[in-house]
Order: C-alpha cells, then sequence, then structure tokens
C-alpha cells in the first residue's frame, strides 16, 4: 500500500468513526491534491504544471531600495496551486501544503511586430514558497530553483515575515486577493503598522 493510499485509509478510519461519509472524505482528499512534495533528501519536487494554475500577478522591475533603472527588464510572475487559491477565496489566508511560485522572465523590448512596450521572454529564474506547518517551525520555507529549504532566518523569510500583507505572502500585490484579506481582517500586524506608518 502507498503512503497516501495508507494516509486516506487512516483518514477514512476517522471519519467514518466521527460520523462523516465516505464521500465527504474523498471530496476533502480532491480538495487538497498532493501537489506538496520532496525528495528524500529534503529538496522540493518542482511542480511542472505550475503555469497551468492560478496567476496572481506580473511585477516588472520591482526593487526594495532606490537605485538607477535596471539594464534589463525583469518579470517576477507568481502562480500558487488552485486548491490553495479556493481555500484563500473563503478564508483570506493559506492553508497547509499551500505551494507558491514566482517565475522569472527577461522583459524584452524588440521583437517581432513591437514598436514600444516590453513582453515576456526567456526564464531566468524560478523560486518556491511553501508553508508546511509540520515541517518548518514558522510554517513556511523557501526554496530556490533547486536544493533543499533555505535556512529559517534567511533573508527571504525576513523581508517577507516584515513586509507581506498575509501569512509572509505579498498579496498587497496580488489584485485577486487583496479584497478578500480585507474582508476576513487577516492582515499582519506587522504590514499593518507599516501601512498606518506610510500615511501622511
Ligand atoms: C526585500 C524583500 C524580499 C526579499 C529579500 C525576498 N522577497 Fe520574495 N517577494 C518580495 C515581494 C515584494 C514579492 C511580490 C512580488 C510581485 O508582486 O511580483 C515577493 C514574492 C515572492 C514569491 C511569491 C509568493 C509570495 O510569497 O508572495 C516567492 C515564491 C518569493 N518571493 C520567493 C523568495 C525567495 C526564495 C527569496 C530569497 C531567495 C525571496 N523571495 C526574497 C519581496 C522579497
Amino acid at each position: 500500500m502507498s503512503s497516501q493510499v495508507r494516509i486516506l485509509a487512516l483518514a477514512l478510519a476517522v471519519a467514518v468513526a466521527g460520523g462523516l461519509t465516505a464521500a465527504a472524505v474523498s471530496q476533502a482528499a480532491e480538495k487538497h491534491p498532493a501537489v506538496l512534495s520532496y525528495t528524500a533528501d529534503g529538496k522540493l519536487v518542482a511542480p511542472a504544471d505550475y503555469r497551468t494554475w492560478i496567476y496572481l500577478s506580473s511585477g516588472m522591475d520591482m526593487a526594495y531600495i532606490e537605485g538607477p533603472p535596471p539594464a534589463q527588464h525583469t518579470f517576477e510572475t507568481v502562480f500558487v496551486d488552485p486548491a490553495s487559491y479556493a481555500a484563500f477565496q473563503k478564508t483570506g489566508t493559506w492553508p497547509d501544503k499551500t505551494v507558491m511560485v514566482l517565475e522569472i522572465r527577461k522583459g524584452q523590448t524588440r521583437g517581432s511586430i513591437t514598436k514600444a512596450g516590453v513582453f515576456q521572454a526567456d526564464r531566468v529564474g524560478i523560486e518556491y514558497h511553501v508553508k508546511d506547518v509540520a515541517r518548518f517551525k514558522s510554517g513556511w520555507a523557501f526554496f530556490p530553483a533547486s536544493g533543499a529549504a533555505l535556512p529559517q532566518d534567511s533573508g527571504c523569510n525576513k523581508c517577507h515575515e516584515e513586509h507581506a500583507a498575509v501569512d509572509t505572502t505579498f498579496v498587497q500585490f496580488y489584485p485577486t486577493l487583496i479584497a478578500k484579506a480585507q474582508e476576513m481582517k487577516t492582515f499582519s500586524a506587522a504590514y499593518l503598522a507599516e501601512e498606518a506608518k506610510a500615511k501622511p
């Protein structure tokens, strides 16, 4: 029996004992498809189909310190697995096992018929942010394109914990999520304090 089947069987036994029907259990299992998995040595198994997931935003040339404009444009496009997106639309925050992907592409100004503007070209990077409360002390971890989770006190964790609007994710930049977070009052204390300070 695979470990997944064993977990499902266990969930079923618990649910039947608790008076739930088998149909409700299989529905619950469907809601949390196993998009999050690791290799034996703790690396993230990269989701191959993230481009079919839910699109959250594309930031272009976003920078977090003052400086000259970049010589090369970049787009950072964010995707989240569909089940976690659906859960956010109900609760205003992320369920356990959420997987978020930041895809980095070169922004190109010349090509085909364009006379102006910037479009997305070659992929130059990819990063992951995953929620796994049993595995990571803060509940979340960052993964580079390949390799193990970054330490819990990494620069990634720090900026996200100090500035991100909801549960260490940058919902303030995701237009299809911000209203739900507002409605459900799920903004982090750090974010609310920062917003209050920024007001004239
Ligand atoms: C100085 C602040 C800062 C640091 C440091 C930082 N990020 Fe982010 N991160 C952001 C912002 C802002 C966004 C929203 C981007 C957008 O809207 O395009 C973001 C979004 C993301 C997302 C999309 C999901 C989410 O959490 O909102 C991932 C994945 C991500 N970052 C990974 C990383 C990784 C991996 C590192 C470290 C190697 C890192 N980040 C370091 C500011 C930061």
